[in-house]
């Protein structure tokens, strides 16, 4: 056993393994072993690849590593993603990332991109401005559902700032690719703004199912998290995050974002300044994170107090440790 893809991206008509030199198709048989008569009789057709199966959302892969998956991505996927469909990922071709191995667990890292709580102070500097705060005076999300698996926030973005305006670049000549016929897609993305919901609370607390009060109807902005994917969609462009995890404290993030092909001076000036911008977001996000890591291994703290709008973070607990208890069980009774 050994690595057998060592680049990203790539055209290739075998894959080889670097160890022996076995030779494997684009099917994944088995189809080239030196000196294989030593192997006395080695039955090639049972030494393929692994399959592993895959589907497509949307236009993003999603792979599944059990062997008889339990479930479909659709009904994985839904009710909490069905409503993004239309948005018009196909338009945003132009992507820029990041990716970095951040010294933090991967829940706690997500957890700092369910939650607007913080914004106000790490990102005091950089972003808090391109929120809109909330008649209370903090910076809420407009409303969040959480689902059996999924949860998703919503928030209001700064029109008077260039990073939280929806209508900034969605021009004629930017605001949708060469050659659409389509809406343009501020328009098309603007359709799916969120719903005005009504606040229910038990009096136990916000449980699975439970809405949040969406207190203006300017949604601008969507924010899912499919366990360790994370997307947040606005009129003018999108990003995709994934959270592996590498080890208890630690964590590969790739970060992508993507947008319009960028047709004028004006609109790529507009894609570098987000760039940068955004860059100096995540770089306090990630900072920040490595410290809290580094915090919570001390155990001087037992538990984490959580109000109200963070309720996304109680949520992702919940799914996980629902999980692990089910997985738990199943495995005992094996
Ligand atoms: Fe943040």
């Amino acid at each position: 056993m050994n690595k057998m893809a060592y680049t990203e991206r790539g055209s290739t008509k075998k894959f080889f393994c670097k160890f022996h030199g076995w030779a494997y198709d684009l099917d994944g048989r088995l189809v080239g072993v030196p000196d294989e008569k030593c192997f006395n009789g080695l039955k090639r057709e049972e030494h393929g690849l692994s399959p592993v199966h895959l589907q497509i959302w949307q236009g993003f892969i999603f792979v599944n590593f059990d062997r008889t998956p339990r479930q479909s991505l659709n009904d994985f996927l839904r009710p909490m993603y069905g409503e993004l469909e239309g948005y018009p990922f196909e338009k945003m071709t132009s992507c820029y990332s990041w990716s970095a191995v951040v010294n933090c667990n991967w829940k706690l890292a997500l957890d700092a991109f369910q939650e607007t709580y913080h914004v106000s102070y790490v990102h005091g500097r950089s972003i808090a401005s391109a929120l809109l705060k909330s008649d209370a005076g903090g910076l809420r999300p407009l409303d969040g559902l959480c689902g059996e698996y999924h949860r998703r926030l919503s928030i209001a973005g700064n029109p008077k700032s260039v990073y939280g305006n929806p209508n900034a670049l969605t021009s004629a000549s930017n605001g949708e690719a060469p050659g659409s016929a389509n809406r343009p897609i501020g328009e098309a993305a603007f359709a799916l703004r969120p719903r005005r919901c009504a606040l229910r609370r038990r009096a136990g607390g916000f449980a699975e199912g439970d809405q949040l009060d969406a207190a203006s109807e300017l949604g601008l902005r969507y924010q899912r998290s499919v366990s360790r994917f994370y997307l947040s969609t606005r009129p003018n462009y999108y990003q995709a995050y994934n959270f592996r995890p590498l080890a208890h404290d630690k964590f590969w993030f790739d970060a992508r974002v993507y947008y319009p092909e960028m047709t004028t001076a004006g609109g790529r000036f507009y894609q570098e300044y987000m760039k940068v911008s955004l860059r100096d977001v995540l770089l306090e996000d990630l900072s920040t994170l490595e410290h809290n890591q580094a915090a919570c291994a001390t155990r001087a703290k037992t538990h984490m107090v959580l109000q109200d709008f963070e309720i996304m973070v109680r949520h992702q607990f919940a799914v996980i440790e629902r999980m692990i208890s089910a997985g738990q069980a199943e495995e005992s009774r094996h």
